[in-house]
């Protein structure tokens, strides 16, 4: 009995057969088990569901079984913290979706619920198995449900390394973060040929779904990675930043970086003339553990910047409007990418660092009829519903509307900070002197360009000197730790969706 189940599990170790994974490899892609072993720590990885088969008898399914049924389940660790991982295996049955593949992904999901730790999926499957019908769109939908319920229990990571086409493509779109390898993966919901014949539109499927328009355009995926082996050595990297789940605290890595590092360059790194451009990625390095910033979105919406970094060696959670781009002006897609940020974040206690410099909202027939209101109060309600510990830091311009969205002191802000070249006003003073002066130069427009009124009604905490903010935000962190704050008693909210 032991030399067949170990015979088994052989045949299981090479699922569709050395032929196809030649053909896997000729495509540049690894294979479900490669992909596994590169993302998980060597050794660690303990599989579930090696010997599962399809029960499918019709077109002859009976006859042709491969064993693990186009998928690879288990568990293991990155860095020595516990995540649970499906792969999927294109050699066997093209990685398609049977009942039993789902049942064997709800098991992974339904541990990593039981134990509190995430799910990463390696999604390569040409979607629902055709000759299992509705029994496979079953399976999908089982998946979607434990998706759904799954969401700010643990993070839910989707990294797409082959086709996800078809519904398919709603179990990556429910998880927290989805993620591209260039050139050999797309994402849409129906392929170029549907799309031909409904619309007469001729596209290819790189142009479609590939990771170029999902990270610039539609802002379906997070990353795009050029290879699978980067893709895989980058998702460990995230990992390192993540809880958990939402019971856990955020994890803390040692780091060498004093707390109390000051940073003079950043006394003079906001340009004289406040119409002038500045980098605030530069002040994000600056201030963080080892100028280290881990980017989510780079491509998409480049007029807000956001992503993970630490602080003390805690993971904190990082916001900013980005001057460098249309004035770090806030838009639809900007607020959509903060919105879903920041309440990624919030369900899993990572504290918010918020850096502002914005001009107000977009103006214009093209973001109003695109329902910015709709569209930016998702961010006002993101940072008015956070209760995780919430720190600001105005470097700038602080305008409008956008300064109460932007994380103000109105919405719970725990430490609101302006920099000596904060500029807290309802617009800017040229705009202002037009208004209330009728066009008459007043030498007072100074009184609209400065932290000191905010300061005076406690709207700020304090104005701080540039180069010690990497000392103060990491002592209020610390200060921070047993914040405890509730909304309150209800079924769940109703953001502007
Ligand atoms: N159900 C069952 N088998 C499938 C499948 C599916 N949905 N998708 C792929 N396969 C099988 C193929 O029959 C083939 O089997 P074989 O190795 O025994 O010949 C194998 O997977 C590889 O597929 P192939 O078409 O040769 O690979 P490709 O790289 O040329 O194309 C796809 C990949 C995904 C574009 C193509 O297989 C496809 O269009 N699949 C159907 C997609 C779809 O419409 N799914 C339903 C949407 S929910």
């Amino acid at each position: 009995m032991i030399s067949k189940i170990e015979a088994k599990r052989a045949q299981a170790k090479l699922g569709g057969g050395q032929k196809r994974i030649d053909v896997q490899h000729s495509k540049g892609k690894l294979t479900a088990r490669e992909r596994i072993d590169l993302l998980l720590d060597n050794g660690t990885f303990s599989e579930y569901d090696a010997f599962v088969e399809h029960r499918c008898v019709d077109f002859d399914m009976d006859k042709q079984k491969i064993t693990g049924d186009g998928v690879v389940t288990g568990h293991g660790t990155v860095n020595g913290r516990l995540v649970y991982v499906f792969s999927q295996d294109f050699t066997a049955f093209g990685g398609s979706l049977s009942k039993m593949h789902a049942q064997k992904i709800c098991k992974v999901m339904d541990q990593a619920m039981l134990v509190g730790a995430p799910v990463i999926g390696l999604n390569d499957s040409g979607g629902a198995r055709i000759q299992e019908g509705v029994d496979s769109l079953g399976g999908y939908a089982d998946i979607f449900q434990k998706n759904v319920l799954a969401s700010g229990v643990v993070p839910q990571i989707s990294l797409i390394m082959g086709p996800c086409a078809g519904g398919a493509v709603y179990s990556p779109a429910l998880t927290d973060f989805t993620f591209m390898v260039r050139d050999t993966s797309y994402l849409f919901v129906t392929g170029p040929d549907v799309v031909k014949a409904v619309t007469n539109e001729e596209v290819t499927q790189e142009e479609l779904g590939g990771a170029k328009p999902h990270t610039t355009k539609s802002g379906v995926a997070h990353l795009a990675f050029d290879n699978d082996v980067e893709a895989l050595s980058r998702l460990r990297d995230f990992i390192d930043f993540l809880p958990l789940s939402n019971r856990h605290p955020v994890p803390v890595r040692p780091t060498e970086d004093s707390p109390t590092r000051e940073d003079p360059a950043l006394n003079t790194i906001i340009p004289a003339d406040s119409s002038k451009a500045y980098d605030i990625k530069d002040v994000i390095t600056r201030i963080v553990d080892d100028g280290e910033f881990y980017e989510i979105m780079p491509d998409f919406a480049k007029n807000m910047v956001i992503g993970f970094a630490r602080l003390n060696g805690q993971t904190v959670s990082v916001v900013a409007n980005q001057p460098l781009v249309s004035s770090g002006v806030l838009d639809i897609n900007s607020s959509i990418k903060a919105a879903r940020w920041v309440r990624f974040c919030d369900a899993f206690n990572i504290p918010l660092l918020t850096f502002v410099d914005v001009p107000g909202f977009l103006p214009g027939t093209a973001q109003e009829h695109g329902g910015i209101i709709r569209n930016g109060a998702k961010l006002l309600y993101a940072f008015a519903e956070a209760t995780v510990p919430k720190i600001t830091i105005i470097t700038r311009k602080a305008y409008g509307g956008a300064y109460d969205v932007m994380s103000s002191k109105h919405l719970r802000g725990d430490l609101n900070y302006s920099w000596p070249t904060g500029e807290i006003a309802v617009m800017g003073a040229k705009g202002a002197v037009e208004i209330i002066f009728r066009n008459v130069e007043d030498k007072n427009v100074a009184k609209f360009a400065n932290p000191l009124p905010a300061a005076q009604r406690g709207f700020l905490d304090d104005v701080i000197i540039p180069a010690q903010t990497r000392k103060r935000i990491i002592q209020d962190l610390k200060m921070l730790k047993t914040k405890d704050l509730r909304n309150p008693q209800k079924k769940h909210g109703n953001i502007p969706l």
